[in-house]
């Protein structure tokens, strides 16, 4: 990996150092010609100083650590500042969305620890001022439907899964599998749109692609992670002990690792088992492995575009008054054992 070591892992000390540089900006420390009282003559009229918060849900995934380092290159050469916060529930985000307000941030890029807190986001907001842009997971309102109308930019999640069960649709084809000793085993994370969206999409390319229904099984996973999709896949594994070979999909890479791992404590490996992932920024280390698992491959996504542009467009809009379009959606790019590392070091995730 090449993220700074600060990053790699989420830490006690990271997350203090965050709450440090957030009480700093709320209380005024480290502004530099802000007040008036302070500034020099020449300055009094400048252009405002763009600050802009990042908040994430799962601070500890490469992902979203991803994220921030692409916001954090967009702040250097446009010139604003990018305050990071690892926002794990309801009360942390709409804590810091006060503590950044105050601070004097003017807008705040958010991928929410649970949708459904979308309409209290919203409001929170709109109370303290702070333009908004959701970022990975779309807001949903009162109504179970997609909050159209709060900016958003997100993957293109159907068809991204749709291009994971076609892969593995090939790649099953390619070793010869048949579909009476073979089945899929998906990962779910359905109380989530994007996550559902992809292995529903996923789903649908192998049926398309001849996999029989009977062969398509859901493991869903409490939590969206490694552990969490561990403990899922062992327990399809248990009742389903007769598939002789396994392919394996899911909501991003942890879901698709944990599987893999659950898939290794029963003897399938690389000659057995096939999985793609999606994100491709956080599997770096499996596809290192000198020896292939069954972790064959993922879709990487454009971290550049969620972390730098989403952080560029929210600057525009506070500094210049441009609003960026209300939806924004990107898409990715098949990587594995053979491509990887020229397609990270293209894609600028590492050197
Ligand atoms: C969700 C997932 C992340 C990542 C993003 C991409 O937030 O939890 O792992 O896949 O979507 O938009």
């Amino acid at each position: 990996m090449t993220l700074p070591a600060h990053f790699s892992r989420f830490s006690p000390a990271f997350a203090w150092s965050t709450l440090l540089v957030v009480a700093l900006l709320a209380t005024g420390c480290g502004k530099k010609s802000e007040s008036a009282s302070t500034a020099p003559s020449h300055v009094a009229s400048k252009a405002i100083q763009v600050k802009i918060g990042f908040l994430v849900k799962q601070p500890e995934e490469p992902w979203f650590q991803l994220e921030w380092l692409f916001a954090d290159q967009a702040a250097k050469d446009l010139g604003f500042t990018v305050v990071k916060i690892g926002a794990t529930d309801g009360e942390k985000v709409l804590n810091a969305m006060d503590i950044l307000a105050a601070g004097g941030t003017q807008g705040v890029v958010i991928c929410t620890p649970d949708t459904r807190l979308g309409p209290a986001i919203v409001a929170k907001a709109n109370s303290v001022n702070l333009k908004l842009l959701s970022v990975d997971d779309q807001f949903i309102g009162a109504d179970g439907q997609p909050m159209k109308n709060v900016h958003h930019l997100g993957i293109s999640a159907g068809k991204i899964g749709e291009n994971v069960g076609q892969i593995l649709a090939g790649e099953m084809k390619r070793r010869g599998w048949t579909t009476a000793d073979t089945a899929l085993c998906a990962v779910t994370f359905e109380e989530l749109a994007t996550a559902k969206e992809r292995t529903e999409g996923a789903i649908n390319a192998l049926l398309a692609a001849g996999l029989p229904a009977n062969r398509i099984f859901k493991a869903p996973e409490r939590t969206a992670d490694i552990p969490g999709s561990f403990d899922a896949t062992n327990v399809l594994l248990t009742q389903q002990s007769a598939v002789k070979h396994w392919l394996v999909c899911s909501t991003n890479d942890n879901g698709v690792l944990g599987a893999v791992r659950a898939l290794e404590g029963r003897g399938f490996g690389a000659d057995s088992a096939v999985g793609i992932g999606i994100n491709g920024t956080d599997c770096i280390t499996e596809l290192e492995k000198n020896k292939p698992t069954a972790f064959y491959g993922s879709i990487l996504l454009s971290a550049k575009s969620h972390g730098y542009q989403t952080t560029e467009m929210l600057y525009h809009w506070i500094k210049d008054g441009i609003e960026p379009p209300l939806d924004t959606r990107t898409v990715g790019v098949l990587i594995t054992r053979d491509n990887f590392r020229q397609i990270l070091k293209e894609q600028g995730v590492r050197n």
